[in-house]
Formats: C-alpha cells, structure tokens, sequence
C-alpha cells in the first residue's frame, strides 16, 4: 500500500535463479525479490550517551604509545597478572612510562563482585522484565558509579546470551530469550555504565547458552539464527559503543570460540568493533592460535586455575620472536587495549582501586551505595509480573478485607547463617534474590518478603502470622484470612552446580503451594531464574500468581510494593511459561559433544506460535490493577523528515487505578520468508507509558530498516525481503490488540 509512496527510492534487485547456493533457501530466492537497499530508511539511531573522544582519536592516540613500549611491555599490557595476586578479579600490570595506570577488571552485571559496602542489584532477568528503557539505562549507569567509585575500570557485564533452553544455569544473568529484548537492554545498559567512564564488556561471545559442557561442547547453529538471534545483541552493543567482549568458554563449529578466526572477523571488520576481546577466565586453550584469531586480551593470565603459567606472557614474547604470532597483531591488540582506556578519559585518571577481592582486609571500605537503594526498589517493584490476579490483589489496607496474613515459604526469610555465608551464594539460605557464580555481588543487607510484608501491614493494624517450615504450613494458612505462599528455583554457574536439573520448584515447591491452597486462598510468589512449572495453577483457591525474579537487596519491599498497591503492576514475562517441558524448542544439552540449534530463529515464543502450542502465559504477559484499551492504530511510512515506519497506537486507561502498559511491538516478515522449522511473529520495539484513568496516551514505536532486515543466507549479507509486513501491537505476544501492514 505504501509501495508507490517510497518505490522512487528504493533499489530493487532481481535476483536470477540459481544465484543462492544455500539449499534451503534457494528456492524460495529463486522466486522473490530481495530489496537490498531502502533508500530513506535508516538504520535505528542510537541517542549515544557520549561524553568522551571519539575512537578514531583514541586509537591514534594509543598509536602514538606504541612506539614508547618494549615487545615485553606491550606482551605485559595484554597478559593478565595470574589469578587472586591482585585486588580484582583481572588485572593489567601499569606502564607509567606512558602513563598508564594498569587495568582493574571486575564482575559482575549485578554490581561489584567481592566488595563490602556495595549494593545487591537485581538481576539482568529482572531488567529485562521491567520492558523500561529508562530503567535499563539507569541501572547502568548506577553499577558505573559503584563500580567507578570502588575503582574499577572494566566492569564485566552486561551478559547477553539468548535463554535458548529455559534451564540455562546463567539465565538470570541476562534477558531471556528474546533477542530484541536483549539487544535494547545491552545497549542501554552498556551506555549507562560507559557514561561514568567504565568500560563496559559484553559477554560471552558467542552461543554460550548453557553451562553443561560449557568447556567441551560445540554450539552449531545456521547462519541466519547466528545472525538474527545470537548475534543481534552484541550487533547492538558494538552500535552502542562498547569498550570490550568476552569470548566464551564452549566451541563454535568444532572450535574453541576464543581461538576462532571466523568470529572475530564478524566482530571487528563486519561489525566494527573498535575496543578490545578478552578471554573468559581460562577459557583459552593456546597462545598463538588465541592470539591470530583476533582475541586482544589473555585473562586472568594463567593458563589454569592451578599455575601461573601462562599460553601469553613470555610465550608471547617468543611466539613474537619466532614469527608464530606477527608483531602487527600484538601491536594491534595493544592499540584496542589502550584506545579504549583513551576512550573514556581513563588516561586522565581514574580511582585507585579501593577494594580487595581476595584480602577483603586490605581494602579501604569505600561507601558507594548512596541512595540506589530507592531505584533498586523500583525496579524490583517494576519487574514482578503478576501472571495472575482473580480480584485478589492489591490488598487493601484501609478497611482491609483480609484482616490476618499468613506469609508462608523459607523464600519469605532472610538468611540463617548471615548474609552472603555461602561462597558465590552458592547455596540456599533464606530468599533467592540474586543466582549463584560469578554473577553475583555481595548482599550489603537483605530486606526478606516477610519484613517487607510487615512493614506495610504493621502500621495499619494487620496482623502477619508466617513461617518457613513446610509442615506447619497448613496451620499457619488456616490461622489467617490470606496465604502468601514464597517459592522458588535456583540456578548460576558451572563451577558451583551445572544448569537447573529440569523446571520444577525446588525444595517441593508445589507440595507446599498445594497444601496451603487445599485449606486457604493463596497468593503465589517465585522467585526464580525463569520458567517454572505450574501445575497448581487451576487450583480455584490459588488467585494470584506473582513471578517477582531476582530482584536484588529490596526485594521484600518491592514485593509488599506491589501485593499493597503502592505499585501497579507493570512486568512482563521476559520468556514463555510452558505447560510441559516438552512444549519448549530447546533444552540443555547435558551429554552430546554437540549442541544443535535446530530451531533456528523460532526461540521461545516463536516456536510456541509457529506450533500452535498454548502456553500457560506467553511472553510478554503480565497484568495490572488497571486495564488498558487500545485504539487507533496508525503505520506511517517514512519520509524524507523521518526515516522509520512509524507505529502509533493511544491507550487508555480505562480502570481506576493510575498504573503503567508495556506495549509491545511485533512483526511479521513476509510469508515467503519463512523456514522449514515455520513462521512467527517477532518483537522489534516497546515502550512502557504511565496512563492516569481515563488519560489517553499516545505511544509511538518504530520500524527502521535494521527492524525489516533479515539474514540471506546465500548471499552472506542483512537484506530486505519483498512482500507483505504485519504489524501486531499488544499487551502480549498472544494478546494482539491492534494490526497493521504494510507492502515493501
Ligand atoms: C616516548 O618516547 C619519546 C622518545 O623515545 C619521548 O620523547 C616521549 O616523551 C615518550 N613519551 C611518553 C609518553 O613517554
Ligand atoms: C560454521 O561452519 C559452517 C560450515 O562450514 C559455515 O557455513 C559457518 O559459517 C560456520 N559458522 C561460524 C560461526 O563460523
Ligand atoms: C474467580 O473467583 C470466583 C469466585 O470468587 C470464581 O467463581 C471464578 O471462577 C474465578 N475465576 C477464575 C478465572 O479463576
Ligand atoms: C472504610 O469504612 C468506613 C466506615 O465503614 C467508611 O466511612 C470509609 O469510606 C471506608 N473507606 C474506604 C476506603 O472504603
Ligand atoms: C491501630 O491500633 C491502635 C491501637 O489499637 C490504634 O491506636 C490505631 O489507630 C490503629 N491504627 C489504624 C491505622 O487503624
Ligand atoms: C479452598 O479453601 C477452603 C477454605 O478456605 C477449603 O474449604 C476448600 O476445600 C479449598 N478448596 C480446595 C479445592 O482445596
Ligand atoms: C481515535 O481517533 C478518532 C478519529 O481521529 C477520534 O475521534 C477518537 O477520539 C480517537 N480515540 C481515542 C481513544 O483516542
Ligand atoms: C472516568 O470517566 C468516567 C466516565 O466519564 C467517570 O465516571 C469517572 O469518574 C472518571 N474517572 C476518573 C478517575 O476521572
Ligand atoms: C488518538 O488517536 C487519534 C488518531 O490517531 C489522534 O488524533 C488523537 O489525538 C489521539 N488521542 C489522544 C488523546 O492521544
């Protein structure tokens, strides 16, 4: 419909028959028109948060450093130190020479691993389910300012690894499945971190989607999945200007994925990644072959755990010698490591390091956490997606219908053994705020569900009755007019425990749901790293299920935020809830020397479509205390002011409580662009609006060419596919308010 309006300036290639070598796709090429450039269409802009030179100028000026370093110092300058010899968790020796003060790199996308008077963040998941762009870009640049303060230059996160099997032990250290989603998140994130001068590092790269054979499995994926799928959030992270990357521990095609060649060679030339690639804690395996491949950083220097050996170091300096690894490269890795400290002004100083993560006594115990406890809270708050809500809640307190509240569940309670007595929070004790690994951050306190349950009703006279043991569960409920149940899963990384065993409940999780439920009304809270298994969901007394995440330090006032009212409910599932495992396109791959992604790009909530299979919720649900209408849905094509197509929808509120929508855009390519494996609809932009009652607002998303684009496989390159675009928008990717389309 919009074709004539734009046809004068886009490119039409035929393509002749034949010209795909790719099988799969040849026929459908064969036929079809692939329209290769857009004319007015732009690829999404990115507002850069960007206070620093620009990298052409640091990397000339890092040039310029070059020629004041011996072989041996520029091998020091990519060769970490060796493990736990100095206060980070890597560490670059300095070179005052030329000023450089050295490199302190540190965990973790929670905040600052193995540190005292820090905050707890909530977890990646939780961000991405709070589908707030404000929020993603605040959180990041409020771990900068932690990270800034304690001294820490290169902070090791965001992780973007897609939630391809919903068991993935490392799920909730990054945003689910989707890779829109994600990509949104890394870049906001990355630019809130980089804002404070800390360079941001993306991770792990590439198709490290489970911990099971994290160093012995080969990931094997068709190119458009690599590209569409895996690769789009660290496409989107290099646009955003990230400082560096981590290669990842597991094999890509047979080969280990920090040594190679193939990916570096998208990551910097088709990409163009101007900063620096550092090993995963021994993820590398040589030294040449690592260093060829294109990865500018050997971490934390030591081959192993066990020596201080290391594949760099003085081997390096042979390997430069001998010819094994040419001095252009070296230089070159040193030049990304040193542009990217220019970058962002860290060569006009920086805090020392004031922390030790190995001699917690030695460091200087600096304060960061000023008041993030308050958007710690919000966010928390805004990530809980209430699944289910049958006039149940929010509990009122005024003239309070449930008079007695039973807080039911070890998840309700803090810690017995202390705050942060298990290594990593590698064990259960107490509420699961936070995963397990090195994802994690120390908790400074814990504010448990019960706490933040008891602050609120305390003050109104409620009275909460609670307990954690599972046998006197059904006593306590009966006791009470209401039971909040707290369940929980848990899961983090390989070095602790591998990947969750399946996605039941843990600790008997839906034994305790179901005997509260058989003798009270039951509210239903899981924390957890994603998807469970809810088979009591059809219980008739079970009327509100609340899937809160990891949210972090405040988690227990955030929950009572949400059960009171202060806060309308506004998260959204970041990945599907199943009826069965079986319903999920992918699991852990917990033998195979391989792992397949047969797929392709139908994760998650595109299989479930492309199957017609039900979900119990499907990604992106999550309810309010309000409802919300949508009308007036307007698809603009692009003009010569404004170069995307422009999706408009107004919302209103139509309830009686103030609260906020998440609106969702999807779309879908047109058919003939489909799979063997099928077709489905795919997110591509959203934004979350505050609507009073009977306020209408208008909420505008975009499609840029970028948005349109799919991966040819046969011509190895982002095209625009011919044919008939549908825009879906909604609250949901199954609850679909509002359509449009559009022809290219
Ligand atoms: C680098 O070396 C040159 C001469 O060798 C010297 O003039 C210059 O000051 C040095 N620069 C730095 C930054 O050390
Ligand atoms: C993996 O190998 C296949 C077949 O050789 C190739 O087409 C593909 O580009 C490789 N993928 C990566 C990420 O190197
Ligand atoms: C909600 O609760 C009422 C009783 O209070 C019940 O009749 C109804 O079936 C419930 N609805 C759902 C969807 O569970
Ligand atoms: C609470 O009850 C009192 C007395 O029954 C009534 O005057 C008041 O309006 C009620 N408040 C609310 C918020 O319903
Ligand atoms: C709570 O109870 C106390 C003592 O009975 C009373 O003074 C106070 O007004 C009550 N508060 C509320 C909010 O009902
Ligand atoms: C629901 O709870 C009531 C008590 O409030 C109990 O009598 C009833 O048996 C429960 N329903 C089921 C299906 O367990
Ligand atoms: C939808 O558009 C029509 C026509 O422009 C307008 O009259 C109406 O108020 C709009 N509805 C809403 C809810 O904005
Ligand atoms: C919303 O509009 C309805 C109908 O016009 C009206 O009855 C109601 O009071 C309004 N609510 C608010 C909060 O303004
Ligand atoms: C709703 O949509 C219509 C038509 O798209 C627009 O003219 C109107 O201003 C919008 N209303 C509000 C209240 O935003």
């Amino acid at each position: 419909m919009f074709r004539n309006s734009i046809s004068h300036v886009i490119l039409v290639f035929l393509i002749a028959a034949g010209i795909c070598t790719d099988a799969s796709t040849q026929t459908l090429y064969e036929r079809k028109n692939v329209i290769i450039d857009l004319g007015v269409l732009d690829k999404r802009p990115i507002q850069l948060v960007d206070p620093f030179i620009d990298w052409d100028s640091a990397w000339t000026k890092a040039q310029s450093l070059l020629s004041n370093l011996t072989l041996e110092d520029k091998v020091d300058v990519v060769t970490g130190i060796g493990w736990a010899v100095g206060p980070c968790i890597g560490n670059i020796k300095a070179k005052p020479d030329i000023g450089f003060q050295g490199l302190c790199l540190q965990d973790s996308p929670t905040g600052v691993r193995f540190a005292d008077l820090v905050s707890a963040f909530p977890a990646a998941i939780n961000v991405g389910a709070t589908f707030d762009k404000l929020l993603m870009f605040r959180q990041g640049l409020l771990m900068g300012r932690e990270e800034r303060g304690k001294g820490v230059q290169v902070t090791l996160g965001p992780c973007v690894n897609i939630m391809r099997a919903p068991e993935g032990g490392r799920a909730w250290e990054a945003y689910g499945p989707d890779p829109v989603l994600a990509s949104f998140a890394a870049q906001l994130t990355i630019q809130g971190i980089q804002s404070q001068g800390v360079i941001a590092t993306v991770k792990h790269f590439v198709l490290n989607e489970q911990e099971h054979k994290r160093t012995a499995q080969s990931s094997q994926v068709g190119q458009r999945a690599l590209y569409e799928v895996y690769l789009r959030p660290f496409k989107a992270s290099v646009d955003a200007g990230v400082g560096a990357v981590m290669c990842s521990y597991n094999l890509v095609n047979g080969t280990y994925a920090c040594e190679n060649p193939a990916l570096y060679k998208i990551l910097k030339d088709e990409l163009g990644f101007r900063g620096f690639v550092m090993t995963d804690w021994w993820a590398a395996h040589s030294g040449a072959p690592t260093a060829n491949a294109g990865v500018d950083m050997m971490m934390p220097g030591s081959a192993t755990i066990a020596t201080t050996e290391s594949f760099w170091g003085p081997n390096l300096v042979s390997d430069v010698k001998n010819g094994a690894v040419p001095e252009t490269r070296l230089d070159d890795m040193v030049t990304r490591i040193l542009a990217t400290w220019i970058k962002f002004s860290q060569d006009d100083g920086f805090p020392e390091v004031n922390f030790h993560s190995f001699s917690p006594s030695l460091g200087k115990h600096v304060d960061v956490q000023a008041h993030h406890k308050v958007y710690i809270r919000e966010v928390g708050a805004a990530s809980a997606v209430l699944v289910k809500n049958n006039r149940t809640l929010p509990l009122s307190l005024s003239n309070a219908t449930y008079k007695t509240i039973a807080v039911i569940g070890e998840d309700a309670f803090g810690p017995s053994n202390g705050l942060n007595s298990c290594a990593d929070h590698g064990c259960v004790d107490g509420t699961v705020a936070q995963g397990w690994g090195s994802g994690t951050t120390y908790f400074p306190y814990i504010v448990a569900p019960v706490d933040g349950i008891k602050a609120k009703a305390d003050p109104h006279n409620l009275s909460v009755v609670s307990t954690s043991s599972a046998s006197l569960a059904p006593s306590i409920a009966t006791m009470a007019d209401i039971a909040i149940v707290f369940v929980f899963a848990n899961s983090g990384e390989e070095y602790i425990t591998v990947d969750r065993n399946d996605l039941h409940l843990w600790h008997d999780g839906d034994a305790l749901v179901k005997s509260v439920a058989d003798v009270q009304k039951t509210i239903v809270v899981i924390h957890s790293p994603g998807p469970v298994l809810v088979p009591w969901i059809h219980h008739p007394n079970i009327t509100a299920v609340v899937f809160a995440g990891m949210p972090g330090q405040e988690t227990g006032n955030a929950i009572a935020d949400v059960m009171f009212g202060d806060v309308n409910p506004s998260g959204r599932l970041p990945y599907t809830v199943a009826a069965s495992p079986n319903d999920y396109p992918a699991h852990v791959e917990r033998d195979a020397s391989e792992a397949h992604y047969t797929e392709g790009i139908l994760v998650d909530y595109r299989w479930f479509e492309a199957r017609n299979i039900t979900p119990v919720f499907p990604y992106g649900h999550g309810l309010s205390y309000t409802t919300f209408a949508y009308s007036n849905l307007t698809v603009k094509p692009p003009s010569a002011e404004r170069k995307s197509y422009r999706v408009s929808v107004n919302v209103t509120n139509t309830g009686t409580r103030a609260g906020h929508e998440v609106v969702q855009l999807y779309l879908a390519l047109p058919m003939w662009t489909c799979q063997a494996e099928g077709c489905a609809k795919e997110l591509r932009d959203f934004n979350r609006v505050h609507v009073r009652p009977n306020q209408t607002v208008t909420v505008t998303m975009h499609l840029y060419k970028d948005d349109l684009a799919m991966w040819d496989v046969g011509r190895g390159r982002w095209v625009v596919a011919q044919g008939v675009y549908e825009v879906f928008v909604g609250a949901s990717s199954a609850d679909v308010r509002a359509r449009g389309k559009f022809a290219l």
